[in-house]
């Protein structure tokens, strides 16, 4: 079996390599060159992500690195280079995107939404007629921030929390329409809150919440190179938009790259079949509340109603968390994962997600205290 596949030096990609190499799979890498050679980049993500010597060897044997950007036309590859690399895969998985929560629709939609449409391209070209993988997000789901979200809807109808939602949610019109055209099958995976429990390493990328813990250590250095640092054990009120009831689906990485591998074996593939790749079980608001206590010296309190302009203290008006993620502390919904657990079969479930486990995500001080390590 040849993957194509896309977004292997991220977060979640580099543990579907893990998944491909585990399986004796050949792997053509697409990948930027920069800031350094997209190989080098990889072997020290697998390495720091704790993947076996065995399977840094077969990195090396199995897995072909071309350099390519999904922002370019044909992803700065020379036609016939394109082809040969179509005409190799058996199947083609693109995890490749643009994550950040707090950037604007037209840059986003530069990798989402134009890198998605290269990737067909390339999947319609391919002389084996290779399937397409697509990795999307639960949160194309969008604004409606309560009820059930089901992997057969697909609507723009609740708006979306920010431009990342809705540049997922295009790149999926995208696929349907590929596939109708193209009378070819194609496989969505959803994934809510990928998260992972190792410390944050500099060569390795994060998840979002371990974004967050750079944004309050990035304060507080600031804080203190400006004399500006409260004294020990003071911790001002902030109140928030947000639900005390709420709720967010927060899911181990390694767990979500084997469900999907999983899924892709198992599915018939005749039409377009979407999965959601979901926990089974939510993390509690107040769960995140208490992590973001810990990240930041402050006192958190969620409020229904946005806290009235007129009674914020400054300190309220200016905090945000993330810009782009604070909306998700209104959350509610339940993400349905029927079709993706009739076709799961017996695999474990993932470790629960609780503060513990969050807090060896996101702070490297806090690693050193024994804790049972749960993610591979
Ligand atoms: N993280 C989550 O919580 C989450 C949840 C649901 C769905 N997802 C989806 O999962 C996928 C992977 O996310 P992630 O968390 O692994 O993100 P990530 O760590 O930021 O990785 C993104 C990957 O995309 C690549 N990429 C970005 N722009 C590119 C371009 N112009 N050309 C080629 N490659 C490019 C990056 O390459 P470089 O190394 O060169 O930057 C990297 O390999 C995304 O499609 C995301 O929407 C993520």
């Amino acid at each position: 079996m040849h993957i194509a596949l896309t977004g292997a030096t991220g977060f979640l990609g580099s543990r579907l390599l893990v998944q491909f190499l585990r399986r004796g799979a050949e792997v053509t890498v697409l990948a930027r060159p920069r800031p350094r050679g997209a190989g080098e980049r990889l072997a020290t993500v697998l390495a720091a992500s704790g993947a076996p010597g065995s399977l840094l060897d077969r990195l090396h044997r199995r897995v072909h690195v071309v350099e390519a950007d999904m922002s370019l036309p044909r992803l700065g590859l020379s036609p016939v280079h394109f082809q040969e690399l179509a005409d190799r895969a058996d199947a083609v998985w693109h995890c490749a995107g643009d994550i950040r929560l707090n950037a604007d629709l037209a840059g986003l939609r530069a990798v989402n939404v134009h890198g998605i449409r290269q990737m067909l391209a390339f999947t319609a070209a391919g002389r084996r007629v290779p399937r397409f993988h697509h990795v999307s997000t639960a949160f194309v789901a969008g604004a409606r921030r309560e009820g059930t979200a089901y992997e057969h809807e697909l609507t723009d109808a609740h708006g979306f929390e920010n431009a990342y939602e809705q540049s997922k949610y295009e790149a999926e019109l995208l696929v349907h329409a590929w596939a109708r055209q193209q009378h070819r099958p194609a496989v969505i995976f959803r994934p809510s809150i990928l998260v992972g429990d190792r410390p944050p390493h500099p060569d390795v990328p994060g998840h979002p919440l371990q974004y967050i813990g750079e944004v309050a250590r990035s304060a507080r250095e600031a804080a203190a190179a400006g004399g500006l640092e409260l004294p020990p054990g003071e911790r001002p009120l902030v109140r928030i938009a947000g639900r005390a009831d709420g709720h967010l689906n927060l899911l181990p990485v390694d767990w979500a790259a084997e469900a999907m591998v999983r899924l892709a074996e198992r599915c018939p593939g005749t039409d377009v079949s979407t999965f959601h790749v979901v926990h089974p079980r939510d993390t509690p608001m107040a769960v995140l509340v208490r992590l973001l206590e810990r990240l930041f010296p402050v006192r958190l309190e969620l409020q229904d109603a946005d806290v009235a302009v007129s009674d914020a203290t400054e300190l309220e008006r200016t905090a945000d968390f993330y810009p782009g993620f604070t909306p998700y502390l209104r959350h509610r919904r339940r993400f349905d994962d029927t079709a993706a657990r009739r076709l799961l079969g017996p695999l474990p479930p993932p470790p629960d997600v609780d503060l513990p486990y969050l807090v060896a995500g996101t702070d490297p001080a806090a690693h050193d205290a024994a804790r049972p390590r749960t993610s591979r």
